[in-house]
């Protein structure tokens, strides 16, 4: 492969050449643990221990790495075993962090909750207004800059390019948590970012059969740090979960320009439905955020949220009542999702100021006939 190859290209052959030993055109599942020393220390090609690295997993890296534009990525267990280690690597008990107001839940409890007991304070900042993020930053000595866009499940956008410099300017590291958008959509590095997180879980694997994670690094002696501590801490991705992430990858371009397209229409439907107080999608030009996303990303993605006149209530009993979308958590499949964030992916934030409006229904939008997902969704309001 070479730098000038497209997206679609790197998706299809980066760290992909056939297997110099049979030629299978796909990357083999190395399922084995460990491997045949010539002579003690006598490695073939650094394989040792698969903790340490394997080659199914090493075929995901690259690939990972090429669609971030970036030298090295690492893949691990899940998306959380990624944030894990990052913190692990980056921060010491005492540090001082910003997080987002709308994040994944589960990034929030592992601040609060796991490294708040380690020693590392965090504050909630808009991430939005890069404004208050310069106020905090000048305000005390802060290690990371922690982001989202867009935000999981209220869709905000962050500018990462204004972000990265304000990091930059007072010593912090900017993290950006590219599941959402997917390498595809958007290459947080290229605007300044330090690192990339993604559960590949969502769409980077794309069929919602493998859960996984990684980290994406500009700086390859940071990557040298990442990988020691991956190694030394051992939450790796298995040799089949590779695999399987890496064959929902090759798609990702073509999965994602259908999630987009499919989602403008659902989320165009939803700002004319009488039981919607309020849509939050990105690429509708009311979003406070649309500007910015046209500028960071090549389209909005395939996640929509909105909120309903009717209440909470309202919002559960529609979550019920669809027949294409899926009640259920997750996202970024090519099957179409729908659920009820404070009630499911965000009830470890009740009560924090991560807490989610309960009238909210969050929809993944999968690549299904649009049609089919459009009348799926009109019924399941209709009495709303
Ligand atoms: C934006 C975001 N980041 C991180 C995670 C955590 O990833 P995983 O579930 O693969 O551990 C999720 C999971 O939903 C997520 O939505």
């Amino acid at each position: 492969m070479t730098n000038q190859d497209g997206f679609e290209t790197l998706a299809i052959h980066a760290g992909q050449e056939p297997d110099p030993v049979t030629g299978a055109v796909v990357p083999p599942i190395y399922q084995v643990s460990t491997y045949k020393q010539d002579g003690v220390g006598g490695l073939r090609g650094g394989y040792e221990y698969s903790r340490s690295a394997n080659p199914t997993r090493t075929a995901l890296e690259q690939c990972l790495a090429a669609l971030e534009g970036a030298p090295r990525a690492l893949a691990f267990a899940s998306g959380m075993a990624a944030e894990d280690c990052l913190l692990r690597t980056v921060c010491s008990p005492g540090d001082h962090v910003l997080v987002p107001d709308d994040a994944y839940g589960g990034t929030y409890r592992l601040f609060a909750r796991v490294f708040s007991g380690w020693g590392l304070a965090h504050d909630v900042v808009p991430v939005s207004h890069v404004a208050a993020v310069r106020e905090q930053l000048a305000a005390r000595k802060i290690t990371v800059v922690w982001a989202e866009t867009p935000t999981n499940p209220l869709l905000g956008i962050a500018d990462i390019r204004a972000l990265a410099e304000a990091a930059h300017e007072a010593g912090a590291l900017l993290v950006v948590d590219n599941t959402f958008a997917s390498p595809y959509l958007q290459q947080p590095l290229a605007l300044g970012a330090d690192v990339v997180v993604h559960s590949t879980t969502k769409y980077l694997g794309g069929h919602s059969d493998v859960v996984g994670g990684a980290l994406v690094v500009a700086d390859p002696e940071l990557a040298e740090r990442l990988a020691f501590t991956q190694n030394a801490t051992g939450g790796v991705a298995g040799p089949f979960d590779s695999w399987l992430t890496l064959r929902g990858v090759k798609t990702l371009a073509a999965r994602m320009d259908r999630h987009c397209r499919n989602a403008m229409r659902v989320a165009q439907m939803l700002a004319e439905h009488p039981a919607v107080s309020e849509v939050l999608y990105p690429g509708l030009p009311s979003h406070p955020g649309h500007k910015t996303a046209q500028e960071q990303m090549r389209a909005f993605g395939g996640m929509v949220s909105f909120r309903l006149l009717g209440g909470e209530e309202a919002a559960v009993r529609a979550c019920g009542r669809t027949r294409l979308f899926t009640l259920g958590e997750s996202l970024g499949g090519v099957e179409s999702l729908i659920e009820h964030p404070a009630r499911m992916t965000h009830a470890s934030v009740t009560g924090s100021p991560l807490e989610v409006p309960g009238d909210l229904i969050r929809l993944s939008v999968g690549i299904e006939d649009c049609d089919d997902l459009l009348d799926d969704l009109r019924q399941a309001l209709s009495d709303s």
